[in-house]
């Protein structure tokens, strides 16, 4: 293997019985066994157990010595373990080396914790990230990255897509996310973005003539972190010509089929389901459901319209307002306190109360329902929530009524943590499989009200679906667009949509968004003018990497499947970046700092 090693110490097996080995590695563990000491030696490949006995005297002494993590070579001869001591849990696990020579590579200072402790905070993993990586489970993420980017790479090879770099210092390009900037020194008083994703540029390349495009590549974006969020992340970054929205995803459908196979052994359904947004809100509140999860809305605000019960009534006249059922089967058992765990639970999302109802026996009308609300309710509309619901003796039915939005968050989270929980796996409201679906059909818009316009829910160079151009102008909330999201497991793992092509209608977007003529000029001046060299009709979309390894590996946090990772107040605990700059520095970049600074914590 080199002139230091012969083997990888975790691939020594049975079949070397006899030969000579070097390996090199760092000490697992130590184990003194009086009158002879047994070592755990780790490489990337895994442990072998190293014996150093006393009869010769040089290794024992070194044996002596050495303790966690010090980096050693060792020499020796395998030979098979003693009778009843074979470790079936490791690919060495049939034998040891019996050690003729050990040398300490290089010693190491006693380490903060034991590599296999699986309660470490999340704060001493990453302040110590160079050991942390040590451990197997880091090992075998890291290694599961690189191997699913290898599958990619092979994938789109073969399809005829070349992978072309796009500068990290451009221009802001608005994706909804806050840019980080960079200060340009040679022109004062500008700056660059950080690449939120490459889209103006793959576009670019489409005009240009490439054809097929795709780039594995960092994308920054300056937003508020959670589980499945990095302010630096890596896109797996597509684009190509002349494809409908269907064979788009038709390819990169099976990409991911081929993907999961090829790197993780897993077998995803052939087709993905396929679900337009409307009935994802309408159903499950979200645009990403959980589809494991066997729990969803029924929609009751028409129902609700001219009921007494003021909570129901007021929110299901409300404009934008929506009042929904979730039948829970077999929820009736759920304790008191569960429910009100369940209530504390969907106020975090705004919802005022968590109304519901136990169906103890339906046969009796009111009398067989337990409930605060029924009292407020008509048989007539009792009889009629039981029956769009479906509900069967022994379900809970519990109640969102609110703005939709409220609704569909609460309500939404709601299904999937009952789901997920003990009760839901019990229950058998949770299906163990792998979950991936299309969302289609998204609307080109969304209404934000806070700045009274409207914005584009994927970004604006999407393309409406046919005959729907002329709503851009009159009826932009109708407006359906050509974008479509991957989902895995309720993650929104990719999205993408067929792009404006065609200069006038991009120019119709922009008016839509409230761009005027001269700011899309100064904006996106460039892209508008390439459209008008004969830009090709395309499309594309991006996967997350980091989330898709996250779902592969079953980690808890994408923090789990990058190397360097952020915290989740964006910084990075073990070079403790972000940090202050020289005021030399500053001057350079032509910035004054605004008063003081608050401290990096
Ligand atoms: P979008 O913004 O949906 O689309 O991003 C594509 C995918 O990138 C992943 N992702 C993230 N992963 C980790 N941390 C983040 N902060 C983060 N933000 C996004 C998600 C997401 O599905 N240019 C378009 C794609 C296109 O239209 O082709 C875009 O960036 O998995
Ligand atoms: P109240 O009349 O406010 O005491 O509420 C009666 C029941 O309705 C309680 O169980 C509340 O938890 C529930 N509730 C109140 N507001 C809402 C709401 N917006 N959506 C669903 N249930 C609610």
């Amino acid at each position: 293997m080199s002139s230091m090693r012969t083997h990888y110490c975790g691939l020594v097996t049975e079949e070397l019985l006899g030969q000579t080995v070097s390996l090199c590695g760092w000490v697992h563990r130590r184990r003194d066994h009086g009158g002879v000491i047994f070592i755990d030696l780790r490489d990337r490949e895994g442990l072998v157990q190293v014996v150093c006995h006393p009869d010769n005297a040089d290794v024992f002494k070194g044996a002596e010595h050495v303790r966690n993590e010090y980096c050693l070579r060792i020499t020796g001869t395998v030979v098979n373990r003693l009778e009843g001591t074979a470790n079936a849990n490791l690919k060495s696990g049939k034998i040891e080396i019996n050690t003729t020579q050990l040398e300490v590579l290089n010693a190491s200072v006693p380490v903060p914790f034991q590599l296999d402790d699986e309660n470490l905070s999340e704060t001493t993993r990453l302040t110590h990230r160079v050991l942390d990586l040590r451990r197997d489970q880091m090992q075998h993420n890291l290694r599961l990255r690189y191997k699913v980017a290898m599958e990619v790479r092979k994938y789109l090879d073969n399809l005829g897509f070349i992978d072309i770099e796009t500068p990290m210092l451009g221009k802001s390009t608005p994706e909804g996310a806050r840019d980080y900037l960079v200060p340009s020194r040679v022109n004062p008083g500008t700056f660059f973005a950080l690449p939120q994703s490459p889209q103006l540029f793959k576009q670019l390349l489409m005009v240009a003539n490439f054809d097929r495009y795709y780039q594995i590549t960092k994308c920054f974006r300056d937003e508020d972190l959670r589980a499945d969020r990095q302010p630096e992340f890596t896109q797996i970054d597509c684009e190509t010509s002349f494809l409908t929205e269907q064979e788009i995803r038709d390819l990169f459908e099976d990409m991911m089929r081929v993907v999961f196979k090829n790197a993780a052994g897993i077998d995803l359904p052939n087709p993905f389901p396929v679900m337009d947004f409307a009935t994802a809100m309408g159903s499950y509140g979200s645009d990403k459901p959980d589809m494991r999860v066997k729990l969803q809305f029924t929609e009751l605000t028409d129902l609700m319209k001219t009921v007494e019960f003021k909570v129901f009534n007021s929110a299901a006249n409300m404009v934008g307002g929506r009042v929904v059922g979730l039948r829970v089967p077999q929820g009736g058992s759920m304790p008191r306190s569960e429910i009100d765990a369940y209530t504390q639970f969907v106020a975090i999302y705004g919802a005022k109360g968590l109304a519901y109802i136990k169906v103890n026996e339906k046969a009796k009308g009111r009398d067989g329902l337990q409930s605060p609300i029924v009292k407020n309710l008509s048989d007539d509309v009792l009889a009629q929530i039981l029956t769009l619901t479906g509900a069967e003796d022994g379900d809970l039915i519990f109640f969102g009524a609110d703005k939709a939005k409220v609704v569909n968050d609460a309500m939404g989270a709601l299904r999937v943590k009952i789901g997920h929980s003990e009760f839901g796996k019990k229950a058998g409201l949770f299906d163990e499989v792998w979950s991936p679906l299309w969302v289609i059909d998204f609307p080109m818009f969304e209404y934000d009200d806070e700045a009274d316009r409207w914005t584009a829910t994927h970004h604006p160079f999407t393309a409406p679906k046919d005959g729907h151009e002329d709503m851009l102008v009159t009826n932009p909330g109708a407006c359906i667009a050509k974008a479509y999201d991957m989902v895995l497991n309720g993650w929104e793992l990719g999205g993408g949509s067929i792009r404006i092509h065609r200069e006038e209608v991009q120019s119709k977007v922009f008016r839509a968004l409230k761009i005027d003529a001269e700011e899309a000029q100064l904006k996106f001046g460039f892209l508008l003018d390439a459209l008008q060299y004969g830009a090709p009709p395309h499309g594309g979309l991006a996967f997350g990497l980091d989330r898709l390894i996250t779902l592969m590996t079953g980690s808890t946090s994408i923090r789990d499947v990058i190397a360097f990772p952020k915290t989740q107040r964006a910084q990075d605990l073990l070079t403790n970046a972000p940090s202050e700059v020289d005021e030399k520095q500053l001057k350079e970049l032509h910035i004054r700092l605004r008063g003081e600074q608050p401290k990096v914590a």
